[in-house]
């Protein structure tokens, strides 16, 4: 398979995980006014009442729709056809003012020609691209000048470890990126509604911390913060519990292994 048809099977896993999501995401949430946007993300963004945010990977539009919930003039591209549906049939709903753009992001140049204040993207992303420099060209493309990009993410130290196995963190899995994408077969229950199992191939590709901080450095911006947490938005590992904060932890490695990180860089 080449690098395409990796994506292409990808696209179909998203297209089938949108209406699973569109139920299992907790969009009543949203429906009552309330955001589903992390503490994290809210207080390291700040404001954005009247900015321009450019979402990349939007999926459903559900950070999206809480971004514009809080005043931005919205715009939210995924290249899974149903996820933009539902995105769009959520909007409408919501009564909320947003566009939303069916498109790869490495053909977004075809379909959108404006800067933004905001490019915004989060949670479960970068494994799903073939290319780190040409995402970090395209996000520089799309600031204004003194924009601001921002990313919460899984920390890519996570991918190492067996993920199925209970006890002891064990390593498994190579810390360096490379051109073939790992092939994931191993059914496992989806992270937002567990009683779902995606029983095709999906592929990801690994990118380590150096590679995603030097692409956005090489493609002009400038960091301005990179931290990390020792927790995470998912279950990634069977031992994990999930606190009263929302936030899951893992008891053993508290304090001792980051599980996401968020970077805010600027376009000069
Ligand atoms: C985990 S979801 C997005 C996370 C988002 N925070 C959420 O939970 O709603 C990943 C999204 O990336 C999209 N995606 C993956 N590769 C893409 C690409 N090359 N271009 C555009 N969208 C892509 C998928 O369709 C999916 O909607």
């Amino acid at each position: 398979m080449n690098q395409n048809e990796f994506e292409d099977a990808n696209q179909r896993m998203w297209d089938e995980l949108a209406p699973v999501h569109y139920k299992s995401y907790g969009l009543d949430r949203l429906r009552r006014g309330e955001t589903l946007l992390e503490d994290i993300q809210l207080a390291e963004v700040g404001e954005v009442r009247g900015k321009s945010l450019l979402h990349l990977q939007c999926h459903i539009g559900s950070d999206t729709l809480s971004w514009a919930l809080r005043g931005a003039e919205v715009v939210g591209v995924d290249f899974s056809g149903q996820s933009i549906e539902f995105a769009r049939r959520l909007a409408d709903e919501l009564k909320l003012k947003a566009e939303f753009v069916h498109s790869n992001i490495y053909d977004i140049e075809k379909h959108l020609n404006r800067q933004f204040d905001i490019v915004y993207t989060s949670q479960g992303v970068l494994c799903w691209l073939k290319d780190i420099k040409e995402w970090a060209r395209l996000i520089a493309r799309y600031l204004k000048p003194g924009g601001l990009f921002y990313i919460m993410e899984s920390h890519p130290i996570q991918n190492v470890f067996n993920n199925i196995k209970s006890g002891p963190l064990e390593i498994i899995y190579p810390y360096f990126h490379r051109e073939q994408p790992t092939k994931w077969d191993d059914n496992k229950p989806d992270y937002s509604d567990s009683t779902f199992i995606y029983n095709k191939p999906s592929y990801e590709w690994i990118w380590t911390l150096s590679d995603i901080v030097n692409s956005l450095i090489s493609a002009g911006l400038i960091i301005e913060s990179l931290n990390e947490y020792d927790k995470a938005f998912d279950q990634i590992f069977p031992d994990m519990v999930r606190d009263s904060d929302g936030w899951w932890y893992y008891p053993d490695y508290r304090g001792k292994l980051p599980l996401i990180f968020t970077l805010r860089a600027i376009k000069k």
